[in-house]
């Protein structure tokens, strides 16, 4: 059952030598949760915000699972978007910890987004539904995680719903996505005669209300399988299907291990119902203990550790027009090192001047409050008008390039026309916000008039317009244009020159300045390479 791994052992191995990170960051765990729509996330942030003290009651994030069901129910959740900002970033304590719950996009649409949603990030929790295993979303997160090493805790859902078994549940795991999987606890029973779960980390046996959801299981220790108080909570034939399965497991399956956890070869699975309340606590525990610490960022030309005493950190993601009667913008910088203190002055290293941070905020589940400090692991939202980009580095004084923020090249490209031609130079500025935000690229080709919007995914198109419309009362068309590839051009001067020259009809240049090469020809790529040695056309651009 166990698939063989390949994968060079990695930064975790030789960073578990480092002293100690100070306490304040130690106990931060910064973390996405990646699943397919519908396999219970939201459910699941839910119970953490509750039983973090977050939120008094379920139910006040709901409406965001609701409204992602529908594509028209998707672009009103895009109206309403005080909601998908604010969870954008969650922040809660839950015992010891300090937790930073970072919202993936739900849209399988948003995945360059969701990517660089997942540089912010030192672990990931996969939610999977316990009937249908692992689904196309999950997969495809999972690749992005996998490229990132990211660690992975894997929360199976549902459970109080007839589910498939459990080993197929986890072989599926270990064959679809080539990553071992340990089971932290096991399921008693499933759907109607589901009670609840052995939890083979502590010996505990975890027993489900049904009666009341949004209340913590009943916890009875356990002194092993053979303990007689089991029988007191568990019927018979449950309980000798259990001492099986788990006997069988502990044969078959790899034992827990932090170190192979955080280095990615292993996934702990816990098995529950979030609706239910039902095994949040296990796997909140088990994000808290054995999930990573603020971990070391890459950046040139030195690497960023957590624990230096000035702060650094980076833009992930910029959210425009929060408030729609002010046009600010939030940039959510992800802190890679040092205390942060509110009206602190930080250096702009793209800009190259110093921006007073004077009010960030915090995101405690659906507020935003006003952030007076915060440490590495943490994520600030900085309130601007634009000069905060995806991908800026924030130093204390040092020239330091956060680097792995890709923009990658988009899939579709369409020309964008003003509803009324007069409109052109607003319809422009609307764009470079959305092209800021790295909800588009926008390319203004050299020849001609108008702009060409690329996106990944289809459904782009249609929030952009109705964003558009909403945020600057203009209406805009999509049409489509010859071009279907845009790759930008990288290499000495001269070269780039030399090819703008011979292929005016072909360039453009990107929203932050940088050419870009128009095509819907592979032929026509491999021709410039060809022709220009000197020259790379690529397929992403590092952010910067
Ligand atoms: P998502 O964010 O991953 O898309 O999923 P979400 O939490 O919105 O959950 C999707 C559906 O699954 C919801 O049902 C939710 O109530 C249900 N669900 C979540 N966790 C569990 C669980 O542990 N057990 C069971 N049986 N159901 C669960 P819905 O009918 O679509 O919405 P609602 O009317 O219940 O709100």
């Amino acid at each position: 059952m166990r698939l063989p791994r390949t994968r060079p052992p990695l930064m975790w191995a030789a960073m578990s030598n480092r002293a100690p990170l100070p306490p304040e960051i130690a106990r931060r765990r910064t973390f996405a949760i990646i699943s397919h729509p519908d396999a219970g996330k939201t459910t699941l942030t839910e119970k953490f915000l509750l039983f973090g003290g977050a939120i008094q009651m379920a139910g006040q994030v709901r409406a965001k699972g609701e409204a992602r069901r529908t594509r028209s129910d998707f672009l009103q959740m895009e109206k309403e978007r005080g909601i998908s900002v604010s969870a954008s970033a969650m922040s809660f304590d839950y015992r010891d910890w300090r937790f930073n719950l970072v919202d993936t996009p739900g849209h399988s649409d948003f995945s360059e987004d969701t990517y660089r949603t997942l540089t912010a990030v030192d672990a990931a929790v996969m939610v999977i539904d316990g009937a249908k295993g692992v689904e196309s979303q999950t997969r495809k997160l999972f690749e992005v995680c996998r490229l990132r090493d990211l660690p992975i805790l894997t929360f199976c859902n549902k459970m109080d719903r007839e589910s498939r078994d459990t080993f197929e549940i986890i072989s599926e795991i270990q064959e679809t996505l080539a990553i071992d999987v340990t089971p932290a606890s096991w399921p008693i029973g499933m759907g109607r005669d589901f009670i609840g779960a052995y939890d083979l980390l502590h010996d505990r046996l975890e027993l489900m209300d049904r009666a009341d959801r949004n209340r913590l299981a009943e916890s009875v220790k356990i002194d092993g399988l053979d303990d007689p108080r089991i029988a007191e909570h568990v019927p018979p034939e449950l309980l000798a299907r259990l001492r099986e399965e788990v006997e069988m497991a502990r044969g078959l399956l790899p034992p827990f291990d932090r170190q192979a956890v955080l280095e990615g070869h292993l996934t702990p699975i816990w098995f529950g119902s979030a609706i239910n309340s039902f095994g949040v606590r296990e796997l909140m525990d088990g994000i808290g203990a054995y999930g990573p610490e603020p971990q070391p960022q890459r950046a040139e030309p030195r690497q960023i550790a957590p624990e230096e005493e000035t702060v650094t950190g980076f833009v992930f993601k910029v959210q425009a027009n929060m408030d729609p009667k002010h046009r600010d913008r939030v940039a959510f910088v992800r802190l890679a090192s040092g205390h942060f203190e509110r009206g602190m002055k930080l250096y702009h290293v793209r800009a190259g001047k110093p921006i007073t941070v004077s009010a960030p905020v915090l995101f405690l589940a659906a507020d935003r409050e006003l952030a007076e400090e915060a440490w590495a692991g943490d994520i600030i939202g900085i309130p601007n008008h634009g000069q905060l980009r995806i991908g800026d580095t924030l130093t204390e004084g040092e020239a330091l390039r956060v680097t792995g923020i890709p923009s990658f090249a988009p899939e579709l490209l369409q020309a964008v026309r003003p509803g009324d031609p007069m409109k052109a130079k607003h319809l422009e500025k609307a764009l470079m916000q959305f092209a800021e935000e790295g909800a588009a690229k926008v390319f203004k080709p050299l020849i001609g008039s108008g702009h060409i919007v690329g996106v990944v995914g289809a459904l782009q198109f249609d929030v952009l317009a109705s964003r558009i419309e909403l945020e600057y009362g203009l209406p805009v068309r999509f049409e489509g244009t010859q071009f279907t590839s845009a790759r930008w051009v990288q290499g000495p001067r001269e070269a780039v020159d030399e090819l703008i020259a011979k292929n005016k009809a072909h360039i453009a240049h990107d929203n932050d300045g940088d050419v870009v090469f128009l095509t819907r020809l592979q032929w026509d790529i491999d021709r410039v390479q060809r022709d220009f040695p000197a020259l790379r056309l690529s397929a992403t651009k590092e952010m910067m």
